[in-house]
């Protein structure tokens, strides 16, 4: 109560300057431009159509046309024999970190470090990102709230960035995959934000504070992990209570919930407890495949990520107990993607890059073609289904009228060959241009 007074002035105070700027300027209008290419890969109806105008009206598209037509007086950019397509989409990503931190000495990187020094590099990150083609992330798990800032910090335009849905300090059990001192001395403590929660009760609060603190999402483990010290890796760190009270109270605050979660058991606690999305999800089994098509699950599955593991962490120093871990679950992960697919699931890009190098993100394409997508479903996984999974359907992973001016081109086909997304030569997002290295 005693703070009203002055949250009341605060609020008058803004209202009036606001007031009082409309009254003397009105808004200039929004700039319009136009993207021209020879092909645009229509992720909705699954089809590739030929000399695309996309007509932009500040940060949104007004008309997408194939007659060739340019409307008067508009400015064009002509993208030549390019492949236009939806901004790409990465439904896991952790934009404050990267590996390339960690030279030889994993010790070094996790006891002289903390998230003072993820703050200070996270903004290249996000650059790589964006730059890559990827317009839109949504990063599952910062420390300390990094996560909220940087996308706040991109949002207000202070730093070049791709979209951000943010969950903040993910939620995880004493001892398991999201408690950071697992594995060391008892007597060491490391301080901060901490996502790690036991009993409902606690859940429900580290719920809370994640959406005070500006959380768009809900992340938490549902089973164990890779990169982490306990001795399982799949199975399941919460109860199913647990699980429960995590996305009870996340979708009363209208948060989804994403679940990391590898092991068979723990995905179905996951699915039952009604998350939006499965994280990993490598050791999904039959009766898994089947409740989340029941239940409208998405799965992501980081298809990636185990080439990268077993031949870069050894000689960064990771602990050996982590590489063997991965070799428990990398290739059956990648065989269960394959069932998923056939399966007909709903599937949602997902790379946890921050694992490996940010803006490698789309080395995964090439992965989920060997193992069983056409070229068109991955592209459909990282648009159109990633923008329903995120809740963000009519704002991005389409070219159509309304959506944000989100936009990427490439020089080859990436329909014969998926792995031209790896060599995205023109970024738009929001109408404003972040790279244009087309030759025509
Ligand atoms: N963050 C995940 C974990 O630590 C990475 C798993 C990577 N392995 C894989 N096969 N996708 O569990």
């Amino acid at each position: 109560m005693r703070l009203l007074p002055l949250f009341s002035a605060i609020v008058l105070g803004l209202g009036s300057v606001a007031a009082a700027s409309a009254d003397d300027a009105p808004a200039p209008a929004p700039t319009r431009v136009a993207v021209r290419a020879a092909h645009l890969v229509d992720v909705k109806a699954g089809t590739v159509r030929d000399n695309p105008l996309v007509i932009i009206e500040g940060e949104r598209i007004t008309e997408v046309r194939y007659d060739g037509q340019v409307p008067a007086g508009i400015n064009v950019i002509d993208l030549g024999s390019a492949t236009l397509l939806p901004g790409l989409i990465d439904c896991h990503v952790h934009l404050t970190g990267d590996p390339g931190e960690v030279k030889g000495d994993y010790y070094e990187a996790v006891l002289k470090r903390g998230s003072i020094d993820s703050a200070i590099l996270s903004p290249i990150y996000a650059r790589r990102t964006l730059d890559a083609g990827f317009t839109t992330v949504r990063n599952l798990g910062a420390p300390d709230y990094v996560d909220v800032a940087l996308r706040n910090a991109i949002d207000r335009g202070d730093i070049a960035g791709p979209r951000m849905l943010v969950s903040g300090p993910p939620l995880g059990a004493t001892g398991g995959h999201a408690d950071d001192t697992t594995g060391f001395s008892p007597l060491i403590e490391f301080h901060g934000v901490e996502g790690v929660a036991d009993g409902v009760d606690a859940i429900r609060h580290r719920v809370r504070e994640n959406v005070k603190n500006g959380a768009d999402v809900i992340k938490f483990m549902a089973s164990a992990g890779v990169l982490s010290a306990e001795a399982s890796v799949g199975a399941p760190q919460y109860s199913q209570e647990e699980m429960n009270a995590v996305v009870d109270e996340a979708h009363r605050w209208g948060k989804k919930v994403a679940a990391h979660a590898h092991g068979a058991e723990s995905i179905k606690m996951a699915i039952r407890a009604g998350v939006d999305s499965i994280e990993h999800s490598s050791m999904i089994d039959e009766e898994g495949l089947k409740l989340a098509k029941q239940h409208g699950t998405y799965l992501d599955f980081d298809v990636y990520n185990d080439d990268y593991i077993l031949s870069e962490y050894a000689k960064k120093g990771f602990p050996a107990s982590t590489v063997e871990k991965e070799r428990l679950v990398g290739r059956l992960q990648r065989e269960n993607f394959q069932r998923a697919v056939k399966a007909g699931e709903k599937m949602a890009f997902g790379t946890d890059a921050g694992v490996y190098p940010h803006g490698w993100n789309a080395k995964q394409f090439a992965v989920m073609t060997h193992w069983g997508m056409t070229p068109m479903q991955a592209i459909q996984a990282a648009t159109v289904n990633a923008a329903d999974l995120l809740g963000m359907t009519g704002k991005v992973g389409a070219v159509a009228p309304g959506y944000y001016a989100d936009l990427v081109a490439v020089s080859g086909d990436p329909i014969n060959d998926v792995a031209q997304l790896e060599h995205v030569g023109f970024v738009m997002k929001g109408g404003a241009v972040d790279k244009n290295e087309i030759k025509r």
